[in-house]
């Protein structure tokens, strides 16, 4: 079990900034989702604690020491890379084997531990074969038991179900995390899908650009995005400003009751978000709090729920709507934003009064 603790690394690629000022301590046992969008710098950063490149500047800690000046073949961190991941001549046991032919480990034993790690991964007998007899999955697992076998302190997998079909992916992810928490292994997974990392990880780093957004429990992406940006990420594009009074915050479209936060928070401008799915239509008659009009732009039938696109004064809103809700375009609704799903987020762009529909089709296209 190895703690391992990013201080302040940054990394430049010539005039590039890859990684920017990072931070983050990972507990011994921990496995933490570095997730973001293409060229936020989660390879750049893998590479880093591998020792593969070098930070220029900051330190890399396992268990309170910095291994900086320690070679990569002695950190004990193995990377399962994104791509090129097996050695197509070598069959699987050789492919498996060959960190612990490195190390000197004899015949034997590393027939043993081959055999032992192939059913871990549940790829027992396939000993003999070449990596192109091998399904993407199949070589996928061989790619994992490879690193296992080592049984390395730190394990970093670069995006290793990227190529796999939807259940496959599934399937991988559980394994991924038994297999992690049985061994006790510190791992690091990175991705740039957010469910994968919100089904995986015990804590999620998001990076947009270089540099670490917001850093929590999975949940706390969805109940308490730290930024506009982070919000967005997490497919909620719905914004609200407003000017914040102690625990209501004023809105062009009346006053909105929130659940008082932290003591920092201060009054002021303010922008606040409620999740498409937490946003409840109400009839006409309410006398409730937080109860705002809105005007019908569009809806589509997803089969399991309405999307339904309004908007508040000008800004545009996506609400989950039940399958059943029928309405035409310029209808009056009436929204309820349950107070205790009413959060208040940093403004770090100004696309919120932009498309909904097309900041939540893009994503983090929009960062
Ligand atoms: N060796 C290099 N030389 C120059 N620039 C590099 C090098 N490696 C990475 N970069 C740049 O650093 C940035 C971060 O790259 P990195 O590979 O870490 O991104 P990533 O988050 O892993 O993206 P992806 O999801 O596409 O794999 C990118 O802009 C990339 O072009
Ligand atoms: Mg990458």
């Amino acid at each position: 079990m190895t703690a391992v603790s990013l201080r302040h690394i940054s990394r430049r690629f010539g005039d590039h900034v890859a990684v920017r000022d990072l931070n983050l301590d990972i507990e011994s046992g921990e496995m933490v989702a570095f997730l973001g969008p293409s060229g936020c710098g989660k390879t750049t950063t893998l590479r880093m604690i591998t020792g593969l490149i070098e930070p220029s500047s900051g330190d890399i800690l396992f268990d309170g020491e910095s291994v900086l000046s320690t070679p990569t073949e002695r950190r004990g961190a193995v990377m399962v890379f994104q791509k090129h991941l097996l050695f197509p001549t070598m069959n699987v046991a050789q492919n498996v084997g060959f960190g612990l032919k490195m190390a000197r480990v004899s015949r034997e034993e590393t027939a043993e531990r081959v055999k032992e790690i192939l059913e871990l991964v549940d790829l027992p007998g396939l000993e003999d074969r070449k990596a192109h007899e091998l399904s993407g999955g199949q070589q996928q697992r061989v790619a994992l038991a490879r690193a296992l076998i080592v049984r390395p302190k730190v394990l970093l997998l670069d995006e290793p179900l990227a190529n796999l079909d939807a259940n496959l992916r599934i399937t991988m992810r559980h394994l991924i995390r038994s297999i992690q928490k049985e061994m006790g292994i510190t791992a690091i997974f990175v991705t740039h899908d957010q469910e994968e990392a919100v089904m995986l990880a015990d804590r999620v780093a998001l990076m947009f650009d270089g540099v670490l957004q917001q850093v929590g429990a999975p949940d706390e992406f969805f109940r308490t995005p730290r930024t506009t940006g982070v919000a967005r990420f997490f497919r909620n594009g719905n914004f609200l400003r407003g000017h914040r009074r102690g625990s209501t915050i004023h809105t062009d479209v009346g006053p909105i009751e929130i659940v008082s936060t932290s003591e920092t928070v201060e009054d002021g401008p303010s922008v606040l978000t409620v999740r498409p799915e937490e946003v409840r239509l109400v009839n006409e008659e309410t006398d409730q709090e937080n109860v705002v009009p809105a005007v019908v732009t569009s809806l589509i039938y997803m089969g399991s729920h309405t999307q339904l696109t309004v908007t508040i004064g000008d800004t545009p809103w996506q609400i989950q709507a039940p399958a059943a809700f029928q309405a035409r375009n310029g209808d009056t609704v009436r929204l309820l934003l349950p107070r205790g799903h009413v959060s208040i987020v940093a403004d770090d762009d100004t696309a919120t009064t932009g498309s909904a529909e097309a900041t939540l089709a893009e994503g983090s296209a929009v960062l």
